[in-house]
């Protein structure tokens, strides 16, 4: 039985990664006015308090969106994703953040559409729940089901208008997703080979990692760009969390320009300790652009537990 919960975790230096690249993608999306489908295989509750217990546990969002909050400047990737936790925290004070799926519902506009897959009844619930106090959209544009995203996405695959944006983010607390992914993506590509899919990954000490992204990256006939953002040292064992990263299959031609000054600034003002760095690389350009960030920085919050899954 698994107990992931992303309430606990939300608005971590993981989630200001994948949520600057998610709406640099959505964004590039719009620049052609034919509809899209977004869709979001592990969807999460969409909308989180940052006041509350669960995010306040080990208060994982102080050393992540809680260090950005009131950053004065920041590359246009970043500056994107501020001003959206802006505008969902109108009196200044950070109290709440935002999932992918309420990211996205933000972002979208009447011709594209949403398809979310969440396969615990309480979050899905909750997700439903979220999603119609935001009233942007009539409800026939979005889909929510509850259900195993990992299988459900080949159902939605090709998209009517041939345009879709794919985003699998699983918790990977079952060892059994680095495979699933894998999978995913190849049923994914057969169905539909010139979508956009992002794969975020754990940086843990786990081999199955490594192994996931040299499945990817060599599937034949893609193009992928890998954006990693580590914090802190490796812990010795097997758990914590100490950076993460992103995948990106077929990648908007703009991501990497964007990426090479997002990932610099993210990796100097995330550095939880001197290990803290990034690493930018594409199928066009394999020699990674990496770097330390060499700042000594004192983390705002104790180091992880081995409970830590993320
Ligand atoms: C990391 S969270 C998602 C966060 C969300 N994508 C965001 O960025 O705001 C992972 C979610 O996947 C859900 N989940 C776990 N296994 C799943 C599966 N096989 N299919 C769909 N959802 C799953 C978990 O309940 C959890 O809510």
């Amino acid at each position: 039985m698994f107990s992931y919960r992303h309430g606990f975790h939300a608005g971590n230096h993981a989630d200001v990664l994948k949520h600057c690249v998610l709406l640099g993608v959505l964004n590039y999306f719009k620049q052609k006015e034919t509809g899209f489908v977004f869709v979001d295989t592990h969807a999460g509750a969409g909308l989180y308090d940052l006041t509350g217990k669960w995010a306040n546990t080990r208060s994982e969002y102080a050393d992540g969106i809680g260090r950005l909050w009131s950053a004065n400047q920041a590359p246009e990737l970043v500056t994107h994703y501020l001003a959206e936790i802006k505008e969902l925290n109108p009196n200044g004070e950070l109290s709440l953040y935002p999932g992918s799926p309420w990211l996205a519902l933000q972002t979208i506009r009447t011709q594209d559409r949403l398809r979310l897959f969440e396969l615990l009844a309480a979050e899905a619930d909750v997700l439903a729940h979220n999603l119609a106090q935001q009233r942007r959209l009539a409800p026939r544009a979005i889909k929510l089901e509850v259900r195993d995203g990992f299988a459900a996405l080949k159902s939605v695959l090709p998209p009517p208008t041939r345009r879709a944006l794919v985003l699998i983010d699983p918790a990977y607390e079952n060892k059994q997703d680095y495979r699933s992914v894998v999978q995913t993506i190849k049923d994914a590509l057969t169905r539909f080979s010139t979508g956009c899919y992002l794969v975020w990954y754990p940086r843990v000490n786990r081999l199955q990692v490594e192994q996931m992204l040299k499945q990817l990256q060599h599937l034949p006939g893609i193009e992928w760009l890998q954006a990693e953002l580590t914090v802190s040292k490796a812990p010795v064992d097997q758990h914590g969390l100490f950076g993460s990263g992103l995948l990106v299959i077929n990648p908007p031609y703009t991501l990497y320009k964007q990426l090479s000054t997002a990932l610099p600034w993210l990796a100097k003002e995330l550095a939880q300790d001197s290990h803290a760095g990034w690493k930018l690389r594409s199928s066009s350009h394999k020699t990674a652009k990496t770097t330390q960030t060499n700042k000594t920085t004192k983390s705002s919050i104790p180091p992880p537990v081995a409970r830590s899954r993320r």
